[in-house]
């Protein structure tokens, strides 16, 4: 028989530097308030050069285990969600692993933006049912600061560094697991948001430098549009799958991409705005980070227990945007 997964552990890590609206006044044409009320995002955290995703994931994973009180030797698998890896390869669960020491874990990267922690989770999940696994590790990593030309006032506002993760593991009882996904795709997003430069069609070079194919490339508008219904729906259409309402929710966990984005969605499932999980203004858009850093940050604060129903929203690039729905594990 299938086994059940269940969340036994989430962490989150951000890099000290903190970048604010002020600041990004002296480099581009911007200013605080309009920032703060088109975004919700005051300041964002901005990891130093010489360090990767890999490092930010490392100090979250060290982090995980310290909570669950667990060797790195007791891992599994590493899967981590990132747009912003360290390098192509190695893949950046394999850097992960090799930096802590989880020498019995295999790893690899799932590349889904910001809905990638919720599909590296959703994957977890299936290795923890069959029964292959049962310390599975899922990070959310990005230095989007990486890929963000600053240069740029529609894109540099938005984003910034960060890392979450949780540890899965079985069980029988479904009072505590996870108890669904919905995991979608649009690849017609993709001249909406993208990042061309350094991929296999357009390999780096002088002229792709040139033309600033490195860095992410967004159609606001567009992505907003298509964020703000496509978040709702995936969000309300999991939960009505499963015979819950709004009233049902302890927590609603949406990712970070933009305040109103957060706010229609919880217009849509009609629930108290306290139930959301609103941690964009000091940390902007993480991408795949997002939402364990706001779940983790939950449990910090106490908002959940045992038994308490649980839903993730996401939207982001390609297009991708998924949902999660759980009973939470830990007390
Ligand atoms: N500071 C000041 N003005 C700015 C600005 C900035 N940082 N960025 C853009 N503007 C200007 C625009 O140039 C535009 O001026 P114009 O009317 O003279 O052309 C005006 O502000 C309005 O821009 P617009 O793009 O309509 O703003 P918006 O309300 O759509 O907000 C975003 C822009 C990027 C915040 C918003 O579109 C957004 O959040 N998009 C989705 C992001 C997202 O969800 N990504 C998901 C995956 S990562």
């Amino acid at each position: 028989m299938l086994k059940k997964a269940k969340i036994t552990a989430v962490s989150h890590w951000v890099p000290e530097k903190i970048l604010t609206n002020k600041e990004l006044e002296k480099m581009v044409d911007t200013n605080d308030e309009w920032i703060l009320t088109r975004t919700g995002i005051r300041e964002r955290h901005i990891l130093e050069d010489g360090k990767g995703s890999s490092d930010m994931g490392v100090e979250a994973v060290k982090l995980l285990c310290d909570q669950r009180g667990i060797d790195p030797l007791e891992i599994d698998a590493i899967i981590v969600a990132t747009v912003t890896p360290d390098m192509f390869f190695p893949n950046t669960g394999n850097l992960i692993q090799a930096k802590i020491g989880a020498v019995n874990a295999m790893s690899f990267d799932v590349m889904a933006a910001c809905s990638g922690f919720v599909y590296a989770l959703s994957i977890g999940t299936q290795y923890i049912r069959t029964g292959d696994y049962k310390k599975v590790v899922i990070v959310g990593t990005d230095k989007m600061s990486s890929i963000v030309d600053y240069t740029d006032r529609n894109t540099c506002i938005l984003f910034g560094d960060a890392a979450g993760a949780v540890l899965i593991e079985p069980t029988e009882d479904e009072s505590e697991a996870i108890i669904d996904f919905s995991l979608n795709s649009d690849g017609l997003g993709t001249e909406a948001l993208h990042m061309y430069g350094g991929g296999s069609l357009y390999p780096a070079t002088a002229d792709t430098v040139a033309k600033k194919l490195h860095y992410i490339y967004q159609d606001g508008k567009t992505v907003f549009k298509m964020a703000v219904q496509k978040m709702a729906d995936v969000s309300v259409n999991l939960l009505h799958k499963h015979n819950f309402t709004g009233d049902d929710l302890k927590l609603f966990v949406p990712h970070q991409a933009n305040l109103r984005i957060v706010e229609a969605a919880v217009r849509r499932l009609k629930i108290d705005p306290e139930k959301a999980v609103i941690n964009i203004g000091k940390y902007g858009n993480t991408t795949a980070a997002t939402i364990p850093m706001a779940l983790s940050e939950a449990y910090q604060d106490g908002r959940m227990k045992k038994g308490d129903l649980v839903l993730f929203g996401t939207f982001g690039g390609g297009y991708t945007w998924a949902s999660a729905l759980l009973r939470w594990a830990m007390n």
